[in-house]
């Protein structure tokens, strides 16, 4: 739940704003941020990370306000295409604190990104290292580069969110030796500057070890780069990943302590190749917006399937979280429109949409005296909700407000009927 949540009069508030006013004034269903969290999470990565850099990673949710939060908060931004891009620049994001990423970046991607003088470009295969060489010459200019490395980690998620293993499409393998290779490429290029590598091993990981695999691998490809050509390079850039609690139980990393040790690794292994320590990147994601985010519903049908479970309907579903229908995702959700003494009763939360996997949460408890028209609150849908978000038999994607100190205000319009058929003939 968003660190300012709060249960007042039976009713959950967030943001000092009541979810039932919430709902009568921008409709149902309804994404709300709290503006609150999401900036304290910020500050407590930079707090963390203190003597490096923290990028959020748009990726997670990106939208003209959340880019200017980012901005205030002196954090940098992840973006992996033109239009998250586009996004940041519309609000005049520093183009030097963007990184861009993405494993087949279109020419004219990478051409912008070039002229707009974005800060680092992620280099994920030969083809691109030569391709951003003549674009370079072409624009007389010297981006900075990155090489995305595969370092080999086995993170425990799920598979589709899975990075490092060998067999995936991102990035160079670290044991083929392919990243030793781009690199020579990229030095041999004299229009390219390579600054650093890159590493990203997944998504929702909650335990530090992978990570600091991942470090020393990537650190130690660092003391082989200086071995080889004599060059020191200056960065390291970890990526993201770091997950979050979405039910009871969930463990979650301590940032600041993943800090240190990352650090720790870093240094150790720098030290003994007579190497500076670098400076260090994170692109967390998730772990700053997802639990700054609800979503509120409304109940339309409670429907008992004898002696099995009820089938609580809301308005929304996989058109707003596929999550669940896509990696068999987990939340916590609770009657958040009044309080209920009723008994517990078995229910899975369904949405709208004409599939039976449209489930937004498939097993929970919700009180037996549940009826139309109650709101439910899902919990940690600040990330990969709205950036997944489709409009499957044509619904229109929700609104999405942000509280703060009492007050809400729409920060992306619901959209309309118009909005659905624009650009159909
Ligand atoms: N950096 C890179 C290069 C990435 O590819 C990602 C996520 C991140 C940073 C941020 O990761 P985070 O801190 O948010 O875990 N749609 C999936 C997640 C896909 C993540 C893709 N890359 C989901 O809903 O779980």
């Amino acid at each position: 739940w968003p660190r300012t949540s709060e249960r007042i009069d039976g009713a959950i508030t967030i943001g000092g704003v009541d979810v039932r006013d919430l709902v009568a004034e921008y409709g149902s269903p309804l994404l709300v941020m709290d503006e609150e969290d999401f900036r304290s999470r910020c500050r407590d990565y930079r707090a963390s990370f203190h003597d490096g850099d923290v990028h959020y990673a748009g990726k997670a949710f990106l939208c003209r306000e959340v880019a200017r939060w980012i901005m205030q908060e002196g954090l940098g931004l992840d973006v992996c295409s033109a239009g998250e891009l586009a996004v940041a620049l519309s609000v005049g994001f520093p183009p030097e604190r963007i990184t861009l990423h993405g494993n087949n970046k279109s020419v004219a991607e990478l051409e912008r990104a070039v002229v707009t003088g974005v800060g680092h470009i992620v280099a994920d295969s030969f083809e691109e290292i030569a391709r951003l060489g003549y674009l370079a010459d072409k624009h007389g200019v010297r981006p900075k580069v990155m090489i995305r490395v595969t370092v080999g980690v086995e993170a425990h998620t799920h598979e589709f969110i899975a990075t490092s293993h060998d067999d995936q499409k991102f990035g160079l393998s670290l044991s083929s030796g392919a990243a030793a290779e781009a690199v020579r490429r990229v030095l041999a290029l004299p229009s390219l500057e390579l600054v650093g590598l890159h590493s990203h091993i997944g998504s929702q990981i909650s335990e530090t070890a992978g990570f600091e695999v991942a470090a020393r691998r990537l650190a130690g490809l660092l003391a082989q780069i200086k071995q080889e050509h004599g060059v020191v390079l200056p960065e390291l850039d970890l990526g993201g990943g770091y997950g979050i609690p979405y039910v009871d139980g969930d463990d979650a990393p301590d940032i600041k302590l993943i800090a240190e040790s990352l650090r720790e690794i870093v240094a150790h292994v720098c030290a003994s190749a007579g190497l500076p320590l670098p400076r260090l990147t994170v692109e967390p994601g998730r772990s700053i917006t997802g639990l700054a985010g609800i979503t509120l519903y409304e109940v339309g049908t409670v429907k008992d399937v004898e002696g099995l479970r009820t089938y609580v309907s809301v308005d929304g579903g996989m058109s707003d979280n596929i999550r669940t229908a896509l990696y068999g995702a987990e939340y916590t959700a609770r009657l958040a429109s009044r309080s209920s003494e009723a008994a517990p009763m078995l229910s899975r939360l369904v949405g709208k949409h004409c599939e039976s996997g449209d489930m937004v949460i498939r097993d929970l408890y919700l009180p037996a005296d549940l009826a139309p028209g109650d709101l439910i609150a899902v919990a940690g849908t600040g990330a990969y909700c709205r950036s997944l978000a489709n409009n499957y038999n044509y619904l229109p994607k929700p609104a999405v407000v942000a509280v703060s100190g009492g007050q809400a205000r729409v920060i992306v319009q619901r959209e309309t009927e118009e909005d659905l058929l624009r650009g159909q003939l």
